[in-house]
């Protein structure tokens, strides 16, 4: 799923973006070149429809293969990361090269990621119950 979303430039500018996730394999077919072939079929499909830039949380290992860079490289900081602290998670990708030449700022997460845990306790409630793992390179 994208989502368009903004980068609060330094200079006041408001720079459309999109942002992307989640994204996932189901585990007997993961390694097998599916999740990369997705990516990149959907990146292709939005740079087609003009979208500049693509944003969001991941891990190189994966998304580096389809060109995506830490977004320190741009100058685009995280939303409330104090300075200093690892970013490394906080990716970016121009779908138009130059797209954010000259621009430095503040990327901000979509108020539609920004869910009540109470809700997703609720939401979980129709499925099986799983114990919740915390797995390398897992954020939340
Ligand atoms: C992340 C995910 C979508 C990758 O899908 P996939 O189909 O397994 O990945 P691909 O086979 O297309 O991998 C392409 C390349 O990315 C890299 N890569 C993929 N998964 C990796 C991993 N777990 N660790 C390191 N590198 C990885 C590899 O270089 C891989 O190429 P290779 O297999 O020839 O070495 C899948 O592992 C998944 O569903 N994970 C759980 C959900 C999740 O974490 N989603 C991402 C955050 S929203």
């Amino acid at each position: 799923m994208f989502m368009k979303t903004i980068i609060e430039a330094d200079d006041g500018r408001v720079i459309d973006v999109l942002t992307m996730g989640p994204i996932g394999i189901i585990p007997e077919l993961k390694r097998k070149g599916y999740g990369k072939a997705l990516l990149d079929y959907s990146l292709e499909k939005a740079s087609e429809m003009g979208f500049g830039a693509v944003l969001f949380e991941g891990n190189i290992e994966f998304y580096g293969k389809s060109g995506f860079t830490y977004a320190r490289e741009f100058e685009i900081r995280y939303h409330d990361l104090a300075e200093g602290d690892d970013s490394s998670f906080f990716l970016c990708k121009e779908l138009k090269p130059g797209y954010l030449d000259g621009i430095t700022g503040v990327y901000r997460t979509p108020q539609a990621y920004y869910v009540k845990d109470e809700d997703v306790d609720e939401f979980d409630k129709d499925f099986p119950v799983k114990e919740k793992l915390k797995l390398p390179g897992q954020i939340f």
